[in-house]
């Protein structure tokens, strides 16, 4: 089965690549590489194209003859999507349209979305199961749950099947230390702990500490890059046999706070992070932790490398050697 990964030159895009490097499949990328890195596409063939570009991501999609496509290309910063929403809608939701457009045209049936934790805001039940309603509290996780409905919309009309996978907090690197999270600016809570530790930042900023939970700092459910590779390849697989959309949450069962990560990151590290203590963020809910049962007993996934320890040291191996890289 041949397969496009769209923005597979990016942070999850690129460990999705290496997961299928020991199958099957074959797999060519399109990216513009506005935000992923070129060495990322690790040989495989490497379209650089626009998704805005609707004439030139048809002739691509039709030259090749694709039997699924993923799509990892978005923008994923909440901050920003508060004060450029434009950028979002467009790229978010218009783009990816163009993208379902030209699938529907060349009859490719077989999507992968990635959408986010954040469609549902701030939760009513934590964990949080799929069946809760979608209420996203910023631009970015709206442009995500606008797509989830359009994709139930295109199923029904024309019989597009899709699998919407709901990531909560993705994280950590390749444990054969070859790729990573490399964003920029980055505003990742893991990845800026870590360059406080290595010495690339002053500190971290904890954003609030006076919230609804046990040290008064966020919880999040914290996600293994891999492990969400791994969910994919169950997806695509699932969508082959079975021909039905879904969506899944995506994430470790488990909530820790700012302040624990910080903690095992000192461990890992074995070096003292300076912390300030700063106001809100806006948008930011109190606490986001998966219900990943749905997933677990459906495509019989489960985390392998979502344990702290294994995040953070992944994560910490990664900052050493972009630590070395731009000294
Ligand atoms: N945080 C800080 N200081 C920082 C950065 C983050 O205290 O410098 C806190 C945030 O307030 C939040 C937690 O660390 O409580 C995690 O923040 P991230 O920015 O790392 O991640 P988010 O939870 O904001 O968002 C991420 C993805 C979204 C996705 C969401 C789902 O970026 O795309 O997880 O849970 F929707």
């Amino acid at each position: 089965m041949k397969i496009l990964i769209v923005g597979g030159a990016g942070y999850i895009g690129s460990h999705m690549i290496k997961r299928f490097q020991s199958t099957d499949y074959q797999i060519e990328i399109l990216d513009n590489l506005s935000t992923g890195f070129e060495e990322n596409s690790q040989n495989y063939k490497l379209h650089i194209c626009e998704l805005s570009n609707k004439d030139q991501v048809y002739k691509i999609l039709k030259d090749n003859k694709y039997a699924a496509v993923m799509h990892f290309a978005s923008f994923i910063n909440v901050g920003e999507s508060y004060d450029n929403p434009k950028k979002y809608y467009e790229n978010n939701v218009t783009n990816t349209l163009n993208l379902l457009d030209c699938m529907v045209d060349l009859k490719i049936s077989k999507f992968i979305f990635s959408s986010t934790a954040a469609v549902y805001g701030e939760p009513t039940v934590v964990p949080i199961d799929e069946s809760q309603s979608l209420n996203p509290v910023n631009p970015y996780g709206n442009t995500k749950a606008i797509v989830e409905k359009i994709l139930g919309d295109y199923d029904k009309a024309y019989g597009l099947k899709s699998i919407s996978l709901r990531y909560f907090n993705a994280c950590g690197a390749h444990v054969d230390g070859t790729i990573g999270e490399r964003h920029d600016p980055e505003t990742h809570l893991i990845p800026l702990i870590l360059q406080a530790a290595s010495g690339r930042r002053e500190n971290i900023t904890i954003y609030g500490s006076d919230y609804p939970t046990k040290d008064g700092t966020c919880i999040r459910d914290y996600i293994h890059v891999m492990d969400l590779a791994e969910a994919h390849l169950l997806a695509l697989e699932s969508l082959a046999i079975n021909q039905t959309s879904n969506i899944f949450n995506i994430g470790s069962n488990n909530g820790f706070s700012v302040n624990e990560i910080i903690q095992v990151a000192e461990e890992v590290s074995k070096k003292k992070i300076p912390i300030v203590i700063g106001p809100k963020r806006k948008g930011d809910p109190s606490k986001l932790v998966a219900d990943n049962k749905k997933i677990s007993q459906e495509l019989n996934w489960t985390p392998q490398y979502s344990d702290l320890k294994t995040i953070i040291s992944t994560a910490w191996n990664w900052e050493q050697q972009l630590t070395k890289s731009n000294s």
